[in-house]
């Protein structure tokens, strides 16, 4: 689990984060906050230095666009969805922490 402070987050402004050694995208939307995996499925590119329209980031690269809130691509060129990460928000903490390691 990776925890970062809910302040530290700017609206639309996506920001790296790790979470046991993998590139985790976290963004804020209002008062919600995605994470999706960082790298982009299509080539590797960094998704948090793509910008975010509506609940859709687009990879810098080559132009896909994900939805925030499922990975699920929503432009090619990727067609692969990218991982989901669990959010939880406690007072001030953002928690964010793998789907897969809460399924053991
Ligand atoms: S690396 Fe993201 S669209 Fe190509």
């Amino acid at each position: 689990m990776s925890e970062l402070s809910f302040d530290s987050l700017v609206e639309r402004k996506p920001v790296k984060i790790d979470l046991n050694g993998t590139p985790v995208c976290v963004t804020r939307i209002g008062d919600e906050v995605f994470a999706i995996a960082d790298t982009c499925s299509h080539s590797e590119a960094s998704l948090s230095e793509g910008e975010v329209t509506d609940y859709k980031i687009e990879c810098w690269l080559h132009g896909a666009e994900f939805d925030l809130r499922s990975g699920e691509v929503v432009t090619p060129p990727a067609s692969i969805p990218v991982e989901v990460f669990d959010v939880v928000r406690e007072g001030a903490a953002i928690k964010i922490s793998s789907r897969k390691s809460a399924q053991g």
